[in-house]
């Protein structure tokens, strides 16, 4: 149906006849001639309707916004002093010798043509309209370009690209899982997969070497700018390596993208950063390298004082005293640190005390603060050398469990960063590595896997298992990049015993190992290989390089913050005769939160 795509038509084509299609997407009544710029995937072509082609002239008359046309003309260069800079098809324009319309349109719920502010419920509602949008179309663009890129680099090292059940058994990623009632086998369901984990490792067994696979994931979590509930992993796994080279090549693969797509060069190679100082240092295991704020520790300063919000904190082996040095924060209003305070709030932060260095040369009458009382002269001097603070700073300082201290002063760190201006330009990928194995759950009382349950202990921890299991180190590896987890993965335990010992300190008795991952515990007694892998965020990843606020930005049909669909109103309910073929009888439905509970 067309020559040419609307934003390929050049001056090269110039005296030649072409044929476009595409959507109208602005129409000007130039004192009898009619300009129409025609738009598809490509760009922007202009089209002059003159009035001497009479039939063409009148349709063009007719058409709106949104209307889809075939063009048939002759290209020509514009008139001097008309191009325009902005488009492809800038210097020329097609002059029409047939104008047909192959379907007319109602008028688009938001305009295409300016910059208008949409609400972002009316553009997933038709998102089928939104997508035209420039800005949207590149983003998708550039997403299969990442993929293409991705694929190909894997491609080229031996990997096979291999399929796994959707319909399936749940899979732990820490999520809850969605669940699909089977009709077959009456109140049985099927689980959609949290990740591909288990069936990749079963690849490995079955001698597969090397797969990947650009995979949906489904899980049933609170969203946030960061996740959907329905996204995509490029999930990998490989035979016969060791951490060092798999990370190498993972490493190397996202050098080349950002290189191809983006030319920019990412250091060689990726720093690398344990957990624990991760935490020390930033309050976080996915620390954004780009702002210059470090949590400093002082709970071995604050012991002894005279302020029981400090000092109990101070001598709970489970409590921390952080302070966290804001260059220039003097500046900071009343108001600016009572915002602050409240943010800090929201991650279980119970105050935060501040001190203002006004003049660090005046000692204490140089300083400012409501806790300033509670502090001997040395402990303050102390605070000042260690935080290495000068005269014109601000000192945060949080107190509490260690893990609402750093959940507190990690997120202040990146807000203040914002705030104040001080991310730097540009992209700072690491490795974050040396996780335990486990984390105490204070609610269920118990040990969860950091990771997941399939992750390898380091093999001079495997007494620890026994012995310390809070002390054990995972051969799990994390990749960050600008404050984001772009992926994660480990090196995977391929012994049942040592497999069957992690489910018993997990609290998974044997019933229900076997139950739920007998299979696997199965498969590993049959010549399993040493193996391992990872997982990267796909959609995080597309989100990063085109520098978008959201994944919904760079998914085609996303769900909202409450994961529905509003283009197809999913979920939504089923008949009565579906439901009695799945044997499914609905409760009464909850009318209030609580009920729900
Ligand atoms: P993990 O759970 O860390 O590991 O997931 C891997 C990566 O997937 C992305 N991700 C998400 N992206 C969008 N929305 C979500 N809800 C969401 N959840 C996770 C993140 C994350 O780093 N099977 C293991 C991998 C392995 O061990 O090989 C796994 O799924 O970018
Ligand atoms: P208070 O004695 O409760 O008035 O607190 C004095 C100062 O300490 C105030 O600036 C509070 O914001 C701050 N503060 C209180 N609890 C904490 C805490 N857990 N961590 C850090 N600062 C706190």
């Amino acid at each position: 149906m067309r020559s040419h795509y609307c934003g390929d038509v050049n001056e090269t084509l110039v005296g030649q006849t072409v044929t476009v299609a595409g959507w109208m997407h602005r129409r000007r009544d130039h004192g009898g001639v009619i300009f129409i710029d025609l738009r598809d995937r490509e760009g922007l072509v202009q089209v002059v309707c003159n009035p001497e082609d009479a039939e063409s002239f009148a349709t063009a008359e007719r058409v709106r916004s949104e209307y889809v046309l075939q063009i048939e003309g002759e290209v020509r260069l514009r008139p001097e002093g008309s191009d325009n800079a902005d488009l492809k098809s800038g210097k020329i324009e097609i002059v029409a010798k047939r104008l047909d319309i192959l379907n007319s349109s109602e008028t688009p719920p938001f305009p295409l043509t300016e910059q208008a502010e949409v609400s972002e419920d009316v553009r997933l509602r038709h998102r089928y309209i939104d997508l035209r949008r420039p800005e949207m179309l590149q983003k998708l663009r550039f997403r299969s370009q990442i993929t293409r890129q991705l694929r190909s680099f894997l491609d080229d090292n031996g990997f096979l690209d291999i399929e796994t059940p959707i319909l399936t058994k749940a899979t732990p990623e820490g999520a809850r899982d969605y669940l699909v009632p089977s009709r077959t086998h009456a109140g049985d369901f099927f689980a959609l997969p949290q990740s591909p984990q288990l069936f990749k490792q079963l690849l490995m067994v079955s001698g597969m070497d090397r797969y990947y696979q650009v995979v949906r994931c489904f899980r049933d979590e609170d969203l946030r700018a960061d996740r959907q509930p329905e996204f995509t992993q490029l999930d990998i796994e490989t035979s016969f390596v060791e951490e060092e080279d798999l990370m190498t090549m993972m490493e190397d693969m996202i050098r080349k993208l950002f290189a191809n797509v983006l030319e920019q060069a990412l250091p060689n190679p990726f720093p690398r950063m344990s957990y624990a100082e991760a935490m020390a240092r930033f309050g976080s295991d996915k620390p954004d390298l780009r702002i210059a704020l470090e949590l400093v520790e002082i709970s071995d300063l604050m012991k002894e004082v005279d302020f029981k919000v400090f000092s109990g904190p101070a001598n709970d082996e489970k409590g921390r005293v952080a302070a966290l040095r804001v260059p220039g924060g003097v500046s900071l209003s009343r108001k600016d640190i009572d915002d602050y305070t409240k943010y800090v709030g929201i991650y279980g932060a119970r105050g935060l005390a501040y001190i203002k260095v006004n003049d660090l040369d005046a000692g204490r009458e140089g300083l400012q603060s409501p806790i300033l009382k509670f502090l001997p002269d040395e402990v303050v001097d102390a605070i000042m050398q260690r935080t290495e603070a000068q005269s014109g700073d601000l000192v945060f300082f949080g107190a509490d469990k260690a893990n609402i201290v750093n959940e507190a002063l990690g997120a202040l760190r990146v807000k203040l960063g914002h705030d104040l201006n001080m991310v730097e330009h540009g992209w700072r990928p690491l490795w974050v590595v040396a996780f335990p194995m486990f984390e105490w759950d204070e609610k269920s009382d118990r040990w969860t896997a950091l990771h997941h349950p399939f992750t390898a202990p380091r093999e001079s921890d495997l007494e620890l298992l026994e012995t310390d299991p809070g002390k054990c180190l995972s051969r799990a590896y994390d990749m960050v990049l600008n404050g984001t987890e772009l992926g994660g993965g480990s090196m995977r335990i391929h012994r049942a015993d040592i497999q069957s010992k992690v489910f018993e300190l997990l609290g998974i008795d044997k019933q229900e190992a076997d139950d739920k991952f007998g299979f696997l515990l199965e498969a590993l007694k049959f010549g399993c290989p040493p193996h391992g892998g990872l997982a990267f965020g796909l959609d995080r990843l597309a989100m990063l390089m085109t520098g978008s606020a959201s994944i919904r930005d760079v998914m085609a049909f996303p769900k909202t913050q409450s994961a529905s669909c509003l283009l197809t109103n999913a979920p939504s309910s089923v008949s009565d005769v579906q439901l009695k073929e799945l044997n499914i009888r609905l409760r009464k439905l909850p009318t209030t939160d609580a009920e729900a509970k």
